[in-house]
């Protein structure tokens, strides 16, 4: 199922989660940059939910566009099957699986891609 859902991140994101330098950040090798820092987990939740904007760095790179809220379209346990998606595929580990119940304690925030972007800036992440 996440493998499907990842059919519409891939446009931006990439097949192979590479990304665009400078366009769209990578997923691959990134993914578990953000889960390793504290409050990482909730946040990758709120990315999707929510959306993200404002300036970013990545590896390196800096992002600055928008990154679109799934929330609308996407019920708990899908956002929790591309989390896993994303988590576990192109060399990226998480040893502890989403589950819709996380997403669902996330969605009762109600959070704008500001207030995400303002917890980015939280995480620490080079
Ligand atoms: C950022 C995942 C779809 C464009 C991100 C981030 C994640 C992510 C985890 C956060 C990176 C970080 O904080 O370092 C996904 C997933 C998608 C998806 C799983 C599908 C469900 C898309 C689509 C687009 C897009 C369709 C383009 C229309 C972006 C951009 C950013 C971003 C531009 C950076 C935002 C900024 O500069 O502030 N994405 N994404 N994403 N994504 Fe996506």
């Amino acid at each position: 199922q996440g493998a499907t859902i990842f059919q519409q991140c891939q446009g931006c994101h990439q097949p192979g989660g590479t990304g665009l330098p400078g366009v769209f950040p990578p997923l691959a090798g990134h993914v578990p940059e953000i889960l390793a820092a504290k409050g990482g987990r909730e946040y990758i939740i709120n990315v999707l939910l929510y959306g993200l904007t404002g300036q970013i760095s990545v590896k390196g790179g800096s992002y600055n566009g928008a990154m679109p809220a799934f929330g609308a379209q996407l019920k708990d346990d899908q956002i929790a099957a591309v989390l896993n998606y994303i988590s576990t595929s192109w060399g990226n580990k998480n040893p502890k699986a989403f589950t819709a119940a996380e997403v669902k304690a996330q969605r009762a925030k109600k959070l704008t891609s500001a207030q995400v972007y303002e917890l980015r800036k939280k995480l620490g992440l080079k």
